[in-house]
């Protein structure tokens, strides 16, 4: 199959959204990375996605709307809770998904065998203009190769998918640069899955309690059961092995510039690059999540690009405001490993 790359003029997106109505896949932009689409309400067109991706059958997926009122347009969920309604008023549409008890339309394909489904409605409006396009929702995991970083450009996309999904929209690099922030109210208190760019300080200063999902910040416990599913496998790892190192930012530096042998590289913020010997990748400024968040999966990828490196050192971030959703992202990219640099 041949994958075509389209601009995002309104024909090509009127050509895309008739391929997913045709039970086809397409590479979707949105603002925090970049999709692969299906039709949501077609379990044959969305069994393509895992396939395409090598992804596990039992990770559920994300259903993306144009608007709110898609969900009672659609039939989506069993019942919409007052604290959906809150948290849509002020967040949606933005990088937020809400999981909510499942409707009897939603294909077991798409939440795995869950009663429950994940939904979200993007900002960007490519995204939005794809999904009245198509004229129905789409169920959309991120555009990888199931394991990798997630990708935040349409070159990205291509380069993980050309040959196995009919089309790709670009729609220019992902604002955030990391996947949507995810919380659960299907439970008695609202849970946060997966940290974004919608903070845990928000969710707590809209709905009140708002309990931490324990595999958001830990490894998961191998005999309990994953709240979400996707926590529990090997995420945004480049061919180099990350190590995240936890000091001062001198032990840093000397740290790493112990390391020097022409295969280290430092995944640093701006502030390093003069003191540092060995290849740099700046994710931003050291105070501002946002650009780290935005740069980081675009700098995993180029660490291995570039080649020849093995090891690639990293600082583990502060968890406050958009720190949590890098932490969360850079420990799981580190397969857990966090050397602490005041006990060496
Ligand atoms: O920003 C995003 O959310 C991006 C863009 C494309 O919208 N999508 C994305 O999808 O990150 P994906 O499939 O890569 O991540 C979805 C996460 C997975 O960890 C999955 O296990 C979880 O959400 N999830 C989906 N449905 C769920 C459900 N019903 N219950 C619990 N977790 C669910
Ligand atoms: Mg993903």
């Amino acid at each position: 199959m041949q994958t075509l790359l389209l601009d995002s003029t309104q024909e090509n997106i009127n050509k895309a959204g008739e391929i997913l109505r045709n039970g086809g896949l397409v590479g979707m932009p949105t603002e925090t990375v970049y999709g692969l689409a299906a039709d949501a309400l077609n379990g044959k067109a969305v069994a393509k996605i895992f396939k395409a991706k090598g992804r596990p059958m039992d990770n559920p997926l994300i259903v993306h709307i144009a608007e709110f009122g898609d969900i009672e347009k659609f039939g989506l969920v069993a019942e919409i809770p007052q604290k959906a309604k809150i948290l849509a008023e002020k967040f949606m549409p933005g990088p937020l998904t809400i999981i909510m008890k499942k409707s009897e339309i939603i294909p077991d394909e798409v939440s795995a065998g869950l009663e429950t489904v994940a939904i979200r409605c993007p900002s960007h409006p490519v995204a939005r203009a794809l999904i009245k396009a198509a004229n129905t929702p789409l169920a959309a995991p991120s555009a990888n190769i199931s394991g990798s970083p997630s990708p935040t450009t349409a070159t990205h996309v291509m380069n993980d998918m050309n040959g196995k999904i009919e089309a790709i929209i670009d729609g220019g690099a992902s604002e955030v640069g990391v996947e949507s922030t995810v919380i659960t109210l299907a439970g008695e208190v609202p849970c946060l899955l997966r940290p974004g760019g919608i903070t845990l300080e928000q969710l707590r200063d809209t709905i009140g309690e708002v309990e931490l999902n324990k595999a958001v910040l830990d490894k998961l416990d191998p005999n309990q059961k994953a709240a979400s599913p996707g926590m529990k496998y090997k995420h945004y790892s480049p061919k180099a092995r990350v190590i995240l190192l936890k000091g001062t930012d001198e032990e840093y530096i000397n740290y790493v510039n112990s390391k020097d042998d022409g295969k280290t590289a430092a995944l640093c913020c701006d502030e390093d690059i003069a003191q540092l010997k060995v290849k740099t990748f700046s994710l931003g400024k050291r105070q501002d999540y946002a650009q780290q968040a935005h740069r980081l999966f675009d700098m995993l990828r180029e660490v291995d690009e570039v080649g020849g490196i093995d090891t690639a050192y990293s600082r583990l971030p502060s968890c406050d405001g958009v720190g949590m959703a890098l932490y969360n992202r850079l420990i799981r990219a580190a397969g857990y490993e966090v050397i602490d640099l005041e006990k060496i």
